[in-house]
């Protein structure tokens, strides 16, 4: 199957790329990516010479490129993870987050409906499946409250999982309900890949996510930027009391995930993604520290004073928490790492990575592209 990953130079993208390209060697896969400043192509550095995989620089707002792109690699499936991504950038500025989330997936459906509709529709020449992936948010669900007495626990949230704060999820059924522009933005786009299955027939996914944290993150992003302030001893900004809740899953194990909702998700459905697995964050800020002074020698606590209570964030969303018993009953999806194991080899991965992490932080990443691929 030749396949377009969108986003594959960011973070979830270059997982997902990577695993394409190491399980598939039959398919072709090509990123598209539009290298925004969250777009780093040495986070596909490991791939990038395999004979399966293509890099394309291009905007997916581009239609006529997109659709070039299309017939030109005879384009069976599409995973779209390009999208904005911060919550805090899209408070500054929301144009670009309606402009790439909302019309840029507009611009991918359209395209695919053209090149799809040019070449005998939704079933592919060979018999095989045709299929528009889009991967989204657990934050356009809206907010949960810290505290709920009452409620169904999860069918598959494992005994003893990290405190649960109240007995309330995100399930597939759940009316959106966002807030800040980013989520109100990914909204509108899961509205717009339904209505084209519902519309059209197109035969399309969507997944929604939890908080993903692992190798090759963004450090403007809570994990790796407390990683990061720890490691040049500067503070951590927390917002507010530090109180509000995610629901965090290794990259890998959302990657495994999408991988498996690709190939055997009932198309027109939804599927919610994540590990039981729900931090306040000043608390797994102090883990962080704890594991960061370990690993790096100095005395335990020692960068407990970092911790700098500052400004809330405008609308700020209390609590996520998602029930993925779905995908893991309908396709016995299980995240592979427990959160000790994953945020140990992340913030190892940090600390270690550190021409990676200076490189995303002075800017030289930007100029990365035009070495690698001689443009
Ligand atoms: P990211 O910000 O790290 O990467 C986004 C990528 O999209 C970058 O490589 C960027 O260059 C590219 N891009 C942006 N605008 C583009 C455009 N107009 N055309 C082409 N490419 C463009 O994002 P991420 O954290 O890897 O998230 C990927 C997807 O997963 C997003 O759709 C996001 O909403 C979703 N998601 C993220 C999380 C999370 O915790 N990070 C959780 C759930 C869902
Ligand atoms: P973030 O990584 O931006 O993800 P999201 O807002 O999409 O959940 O933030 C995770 C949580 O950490 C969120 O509650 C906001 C908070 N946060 C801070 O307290 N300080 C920071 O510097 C950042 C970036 C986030």
């Amino acid at each position: 199957m030749n396949v377009i990953v969108t986003g594959g130079a960011g973070f979830i993208g270059s997982h997902v790329a990577r695993l394409l390209v190491n399980k598939y060697p039959d398919s072709r896969i090509i990123v598209v990516d539009a290298l925004t400043y969250a777009g780093n192509p040495a986070n596909l550095d490991d791939v990038r010479r395999k004979p399966n995989f293509r890099f394309v620089k291009a905007d997916i707002c581009d239609f006529e490129a997109i659709l070039a792109l299309m017939r030109e690699e005879k384009v069976d499936g599409v995973i779209h993870l390009a999208a904005e991504t911060h919550v805090d950038r899209s408070i500054r500025d929301p144009f670009v987050f309606a402009r790439t989330n909302v019309m840029g997936t507009l611009s991918l459906l359209e395209a695919a409906r053209r090149y799809w509709g040019e070449t005998g529709g939704f079933t592919a020449p060979d018999g095989g499946r045709r299929l528009f992936y889009h991967i989204s948010t657990d934050e356009v669900y809206g907010a949960l409250d810290l505290t709920c007495p009452e409620g169904v626990v999860p069918e598959f949230a494992p005994a003893g999982a990290h405190p649960a704060y109240g007995k309330d999820f995100f399930t597939e059924d759940l009316k959106y309900s966002p807030h800040s522009p980013y989520s109100a933005s990914k909204a509108s786009s899961d509205h717009f890949v339904r209505s084209y299955h519902d519309t059209y027939g197109m035969p399309t996914l969507v997944t929604n996510c939890s908080n993903n944290y692992g190798p090759y993150q963004f450090p403007e992003k809570l994990i790796p930027l407390v990683i990061n302030n720890i490691r040049t001893r500067r503070e951590i900004p927390v917002y507010g009391r530090g109180e509000n809740v995610r629901d965090w899953l290794h990259v890998e194990d959302h990657a495994r995930a999408v991988d498996l909702v690709f190939h055997r998700g009932e198309p027109g459905s939804t599927y919610n993604i994540g590990g039981f697995n729900e931090w306040k964050n000043i608390d797994i800020i102090r883990l962080i520290i704890k594991v960061a002074d370990r690993l790096l020698g100095r005395k335990e606590g020692e960068d407990l004073g970092l911790v700098t209570f500052v400004r809330d964030r405008a609308g700020h969303d209390l609590r996520y928490a998602i029930d993925s018993s779905k995908i893991r009953r309908e396709l016995g999806w299980t995240p592979e790492y427990s959160f000790e194991e994953g945020i140990e080899q992340t913030v190892r991965w940090y600390l270690t990575n550190t021409a990676w992490l200076d490189a995303v932080t002075s800017g030289e990443y930007l100029k990365y592209y035009d070495s690698m691929y001689g443009v």
